[in-house]
């Protein structure tokens, strides 16, 4: 064992896609979470450090989506050694930005790259869902972004789909200093909608995948936008979400959906200059709220996480 520690990056992910529930998400190029695993001569994976969660993560290993994520991992390469992680926690919790599935994927992605890469990106994914599903429910549209990169598609029938990512779409985000947690945001949603709903949110979805296909920016921005159920469900959990779209449209925004669960807000721009403006003003609505918050504009990643080993 030359190498003793292998180290991961995993992207922040904006999943839905505002219509696209459960099944669309994109990778970002920042902010992302790192995963730092070392050998131990015990097999499993424990929590040896987090930094920067503010002590609010857990360390038990069957609480913790980076730990779960490495021990689903070191069982589907029966692993007689174990692994120590240190998790370095870039997202913020709570978010809408799939901070629990980067530090899945990272942890998964860095036992993966310790061991000699065993598996593949695709035998990892359900290792990054164990993950997932051990805080927020399992559901692919962050694992899956964060993983492969770009924009994905979760077909239903277990295979992902990977979308072209059109090249005018710059993305300005907004992150009030609100938790919103996901099981909180899924909670909220109907259990049971209309008929005429599911035609008009499938219609929604369908010119989606058009419009991405067609790289037609405005289109996108406008099918993201057409979320009839889960927006509207979820609107009162996030801050200033009605006067943010208006705010930001004004300044030259294509469209504004919830990112993930939220309380993030992703404003979809068609140049960097305009997602500039747009992530000022996004930040001057909330300074004026007196709601603290971050602001930035980032683009689509086309790849999703990486790994490589440390030397020590
Ligand atoms: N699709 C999920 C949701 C993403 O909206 O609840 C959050 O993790």
């Amino acid at each position: 064992m030359a190498n003793t520690r292998a180290e991961a990056f995993a992207p922040a992910t904006v999943a839905n896609l505002g219509v696209g529930f459960d099944i669309l998400g994109l990778a970002l190029v920042e902010p992302g979470d790192t995963v730092q695993v070392e050998w131990r001569d015990e097999p499993g994976a424990v929590i040896v450090r987090i930094e920067g969660d503010g002590g609010k993560l857990p360390h038990d290993p069957a609480k913790n989506t980076a730990c779960v994520a490495a021990n689903s991992v070191l069982r589907q390469i029966n692993a007689s050694e174990g692994v120590g992680i240190t998790l370095y926690k870039n997202l913020p919790l709570a978010s809408g930005l799939g901070s629990s599935a980067a530090s899945a994927v990272a942890a998964a992605v860095a036992v993966n790259q310790l061991f000699g890469e065993p598996l593949s990106r695709a035998e990892l994914l359900p290792a990054c869902l164990d993950g997932e599903a051990a805080v927020s429910g399992r559901h692919a549209d962050n694992v899956a972004p964060s993983l492969f990169g770009g924009i994905t598609l979760i077909t239903g029938t277990g295979e992902i789909r990977m979308l072209p990512i059109p090249e005018s779409i710059y993305l300005a985000l907004v992150t009030p200093d609100v938790a919103v947690p996901t099981a909180t945001a899924r909670a909220v949603l109907p259990k049971m909608i209309l008929l005429s709903q599911m035609v008009e949110q499938t219609a929604a979805v369908a010119s989606l995948v058009d419009a991405i296909y067609r790289q037609d920016a405005e289109a996108i921005a406008d099918a993201m936008e057409r979320d009839g159920i889960i927006e509207p469900a979820r609107a009162h959990l996030m801050p200033k979400l009605a006067e943010m779209r208006v705010a930001t449209k004004r300044a030259g925004a294509l469209g504004l959906v919830i990112s993930g669960a939220g309380p993030t807000l992703c404003a979809i721009c068609q140049d960097s200059q305009t997602a500039k403006t747009v992530s000022q003003v996004m930040s001057a609505v909330y300074d004026e709220a007196a709601i603290q918050s971050n602001s930035y504009v980032t683009h689509i990643s086309p790849q999703g996480a990486s790994s490589r080993l440390l030397n020590d």
